[in-house]
């Protein structure tokens, strides 16, 4: 914890330039993949590799364990089921119109706090705002907003888990590197759910669980996103530019003052601008599995049963065979490719295979609405060094202190 996981998985690419390194969590080894073609093996075989390593116990910890996340066989084929015709292109259309309600609200915020009023951004809560509200409206169907100042009773719980701080860091890091060790620490999920009160059916928990999982699946990951897209574009005025014209150009085609789902699909810049972000700053940047069977990777090493493989996604999104100059954020990297092209496993912010994200056409939907509302609205400036430090405490990258930008109206 004296190092953030995204440091650590950045630095052990740079110490040890190979395709798979072992390493230790704790007592235990493990086996970290680092080449696009071994982390395509390990992804692609779900009969060996079904789950994560991550915690999936039941230790009175319902939304822990039943939650999609970290499920395993039946359960998982069950959720699996309820969740495959969750984010159709239908229900995304309708979601577009409840999220662009949301993208004003923030446009709206940042006019009254952060123009007119003066105050220092804190780019990462403002933007966990902004999430915790368009969860509340589309999913939820909860109509009050934190960015209007209301006391939304999602933004207790995401604030809560969107917060680093060393106790939940010490949860987190439990849960994700020693599983075994959450029964004797306690650890549970419970940490983030303060407002949700559990019951003793199982129904109600699996529910429970399912919601807690939309919670803490996107927060995080989100806000994140979203965060160091603005960050980038307040130091690259030249992209800022072409992006503006960009939504301008789709503005005055649509003859609407909102975009719409399909209008979206158009904008080629602005799904590379995400595209690049979550290349270079990944907010997830490692994905786990562990196999149920002795595992032949290459010719000399044998992965066996129960040794979790770690895939350093940040290793695959930094190499400079494929991403010349990784550490420069070009979006033009992004623009032939289409929006879901995982470059031959060489791009994967979302995972890839049977334990992919289920919330992507959602997340990057939500990453859309809000970049387009603010940066037709407002120029986005820097006001601190480019470097940014990442989070010890935080399992996802996150800004310490969250960053800034200044945003000045057009
Ligand atoms: C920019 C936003 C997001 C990023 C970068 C992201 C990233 C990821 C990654 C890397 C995984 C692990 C994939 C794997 O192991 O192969 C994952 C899993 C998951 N994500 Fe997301 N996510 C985002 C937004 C969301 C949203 C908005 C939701 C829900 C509404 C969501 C729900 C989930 C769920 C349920 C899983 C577990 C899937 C499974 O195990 O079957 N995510 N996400």
């Amino acid at each position: 914890m004296r190092k953030s996981f995204w440091d650590y998985f950045y630095e052990l690419k740079q110490k040890c330039p190979y395709d798979c390194v072992g390493i230790y969590l704790g007592l235990q080894p493990g086996l970290v993949v680092q080449s696009p073609d071994l982390a395509r093996k390990v992804i692609v075989d779900s009969d060996c590799f079904p789950d994560r390593f991550t915690y999936s116990g039941s230790n009175g910890d319902p939304i822990g364990s039943l939650n999609l996340f970290a499920s395993k066989g039946k359960l998982r084929k069950y959720l699996q089921q309820v969740y495959s015709p969750i984010f159709t292109t239908v229900r995304l259309k309708k979601l577009t119109q409840l999220m662009t309600v949301n993208g004003k609200d923030l446009t709206d915020k940042i006019q009254r706090d952060f123009v007119d009023n003066k105050k220092r951004v804190n780019l990462k809560e403002l933007m966990a705002m902004y999430v915790s509200d368009t969860l509340a409206f589309s999913v939820f169907g909860i109509k009050l907003s934190v960015l209007k100042g209301e006391d939304s009773p999602l933004w207790h719980i995401t604030k809560h888990i969107t917060k680093c701080d060393f106790s939940r860091g010490f949860e987190i890091i439990v849960n994700f590197l020693h599983p075994e060790s959450c029964k004797t620490f306690a650890v549970s999920s419970k940490n983030a759910q303060i407002t949700l009160k559990l019951k003793d059916n199982m129904s109600e928990n699996l529910m429970l669980a399912q919601t807690g999982t939309f919670i803490m699946a996107s927060a995080e990951t989100s806000s994140v996103a979203l965060t160091y897209c603005l960050f980038e574009l307040a130091y690259h005025q030249e992209e800022q530019e072409i992006l503006y014209n960009e939504i301008e150009e789709a503005l005055r085609k649509s003859g609407k003052d909102i975009l719409e789902y399909n209008d979206f699909l158009e904008l080629k810049y602005l799904t590379a601008v995400i595209n690049e972000t979550l290349r270079k700053s990944v907010p997830l940047q490692h994905l786990d599995r562990v196999p149920v069977r002795d595992y032949q990777l290459t010719d000399n090493i044998t992965i066996e049963k129960g040794i979790p493989v770690l895939i350093n996604v940040l290793a695959l999104h930094h190499d400079e065979r494929y991403f010349p100059e990784p550490n420069e954020w070009r979006p033009e990297r992004f623009l032939t490719s289409s929006e879901y092209d995982n470059l031959h496993y060489s791009f994967i912010p979302f995972g890839e295979g049977h334990r992919a994200c289920i919330g992507k056409r959602y997340g990057m939907l939500q990453l859309k609405i809000a970049l387009s509302q603010i940066v037709h609205k407002f120029k986005i400036e820097p006001v601190m060094p480019y470097k940014l430090k990442s989070d010890p405490y935080s399992i996802v990258l996150a800004p310490i202190d969250g960053a800034s930008v200044k945003f000045v109206p057009r």
